[in-house]
């Protein structure tokens, strides 16, 4: 979704924007503009890429010591020029960006119109400069201007402005859950961003605002206050990552990067927190008593995509190792739904981002209703992590790629883990199998290398012959059925392929119709308590000529006969088997978007934090 990139000091501003904007190009975006103070106002903006914003500023360079620019996804009005922010007043004294949208801009529009203001885009973003402008005319000093027009907006918002009557300053707000307003802290610097790469080369020390907080931002300082105008001070936090670890080193692209990196995530999310000389397992930041953990009735589970499929994962883990009954909702069905819940229930949201705005609303309600709310997520810092009673950090480090990879064997991982950890409290796990659980946890990372490895399935050759299909069908059982949903997905987001994910037992049941030899259809056949019933569907596809590309365990000779192709894994325990069987299916949707052309790592239409409903 959008990025928001500000600086203030006495570097070249628009430089420092600008990269920032670069490293907020995996949120996705359609346009994208600068607007620097120099004495005047002035603002460069270009529909598409960035390359085309720069060729502009390449002609035409903008000045100054304080900049804000802005990536745009589209809502409101067409990606072109004339609407990409930043969107200045008539007289070109003030200019704004924002991320969200403003729900009640077309009454705040004709109001304006009628009150004599000329708007130049279809943009709902513009009633903000109109406001400003019109309470700067009664005599407001920018920050009270800005106050009194965030007052009147609709909706969830991450906004900055900047003014040339006042140019020492970006004002800046966050009003409810339209993605993060980070103020970046320098010497005789400081920065804004909606999301941490867009800073972290220049600083590490961070302060998130919250709903309905501003920060009026300085090279000498920073300051915070309410809407309401009441100050506060705000805690800094250091963010850990370095740098490196948020570009893309020597790989084409960042998914690759990310899938490569899976054994080094899985292995940071898991230390420190089993004992594997006992398998037991301590999650600090989920501190529970074994009544407290007893008190459980039900887990809901609440996410989005490539988390929801996760969550998915995890209701077998969770229920096969704690016992406890677990339901998986789409977050943005969860929040219209009017769900039971009372405060034996628990609602778990899976986040990489930890700002998805359906997410967000679906703690909000549980929270609402009493239950207990805790979150799985990546960002550090980021509103689910911060509004949750209890959170999970995935140390998956920062995820760039829009196609989530390997936050989603992150999240597995975890999911492991606090179902073990809820058993041992519930007394459910006995430390013989509490210990056999360890050990299996404990060869994952190493297996998840040997997939990874120089030539061990030949993702191009079978990515080559297949990437001309229109349509493909992914099945599995058990807990390789979300992973059947999540390659299917892989592949749809980045290679535009039409793709299903079914349970296999379902295929019987409607989607064998569609089966013919032009449909490769990806059977996922490990070798647990449902490798018959995996079988009998291959011998289905078979039967009507589809061509079956099977994903099985090392040295499954029978039913490598029955397929045209084989990606190869090594045994696993069968509850982790899903970390180890969605690698193959990340590279094969990766490797048929090569051969398609497609843009990996920013897909068309897509978003890396979707911050609007
Ligand atoms: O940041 P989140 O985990 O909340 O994001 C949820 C989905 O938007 C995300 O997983 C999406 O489906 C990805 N593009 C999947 O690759």
């Amino acid at each position: 979704m959008c990025g928001i990139v500000g600086y203030v000091g006495t570097k070249d501003a628009s430089s420092i924007v600008f990269e920032g904007l670069k490293k907020l190009e995996y949120r996705g975006y359609d346009s994208a503009g600068i607007a620097s103070i120099n004495g005047d106002l002035d603002i460069r903006r270009a529909e598409g890429k960035l390359a085309n914003l720069e060729a502009k500023l390449r002609e035409a360079p903008l000045e100054g010591h304080l900049a804000i620019g802005h990536t745009r996804w589209a809502t409101h009005g067409a990606p072109i020029e004339r609407n990409a922010h930043p969107h200045a007043d008539e007289t070109r004294a003030i200019a704004v960006v924002q991320n969200g949208i403003v729900e009640n801009f077309m009454t705040l529009r004709a109001q304006l119109q009628q009150e004599g203001h000329e708007f130049k885009s279809d943009t709902d973003t513009e009633v903000i400069t109109h406001l400003i402008d019109k309470f700067l005319a009664e005599g407001d000093e920018l920050v009270e201007a800005c106050r009194r027009a965030f007052g009147e907006l609709q909706g969830a918002h991450a906004i900055a402005v900047v003014s040339k009557q006042e140019p020492d300053k970006i004002v800046t707000v966050r009003l409810g859950n339209a993605g993060g307003v980070i103020v970046g802290l320098g010497k005789g610097e400081n920065y804004l961003a909606s999301d941490i790469p867009a800073i972290l080369e220049h600083t590490q020390r961070v302060i998130y605002l919250e709903d309905r907080e501003m920060a009026v931002i300085t090279a000498g300082g920073v300051s915070f206050s309410r809407l309401n105008g009441q100050a506060i001070s705000k805690e800094v936090h250091q963010i850990t990552w370095d740098p490196i670890s948020a570009a893309k080193g020597p790989y084409r692209h960042f998914m690759q990067k990310e899938i490569y990196e899976q054994p080094q995530s899985v292995q940071s999310t898991i230390r420190g927190r089993i004992d594997f000389t006992t398998g037991q397992v301590s999650l600090e930041e989920l501190p529970l008593t074994p009544a407290e953990a007893k008190a459980i009735e039900r887990i809901i589970i609440v996410a989005c995509g490539t988390s929801a499929y996760a969550g998915q994962v995890g209701k077998f883990m969770i229920e096969k190792l704690a016992r406890i009954n677990v339901l998986v909702d789409y977050a943005s069905e969860f929040r219209y739904r009017d769900p039971l819940i009372d405060d034996r229930t628990v609602v778990l949201a899976i986040t990489q981002s930890g700002e998805t705005v359906d997410t967000l609303a679906a703690l909000e309600e549980a929270k609402s209703k009493g239950a207990k709310i805790w979150s799985i997520v990546n960002m550090h810092g980021s509103m689910a992590h911060r509004i949750s009673d209890g959170a999970i950090l995935m140390q998956a480090g920062p995820e760039i790629g829009v196609a989530s990879t390997k936050a989603f064997t992150a999240t597995l991982a975890d999911l492991f883990l606090l179902g073990m950890y809820l058993g041992q409290l519930r007394g459910v796990l006995s430390a013989e199998e509490s210990f056999e659980l360890a050990t299996a946890l404990a060869h994952l990372p190493e297996l998840a290398g040997e997939v990874l490895a120089e030539g061990y399935n030949d993702y191009t050759k079978l990515a080559n012959l297949y990437h001309k299909q229109e349509h493909f069908l992914f099945l599995g059982r058990g807990p390789n059925y979300p992973v059947a949903l999540e390659g299917a997905l892989k592949l749809k987001e980045i290679s535009y392929i039409h793709a299903e994910g079914y349970p296999a037992g379902e295929m019987k049941h409607g989607p064998i119709a569609l089966i013919d030899d032009h449909m490769p259809v990806v059977c996922i056949v490990t070798q647990d308590h449902v490798y018959d019933k995996m079988i009998s569907q291959i011998e289905q596809v078979r039967a009507r000529n589809g061509i079956v590309i099977s994903l099985i365990n090392e040295g499954d000779e029978e039913v490598a006969k029955k397929s045209d192709h084989v990606l190869r894994i090594p045994k696993a325990h069968p509850l982790l088997t899903p970390i180890l069987s969605v690698i193959p299916l990340q590279l094969l949707a990766y490797h048929t978007a090569i051969w398609r052309g497609a843009d990996v790592d920013q897909p068309r239409n897509l978003a890396k934090s979707v911050t609007v409903e």
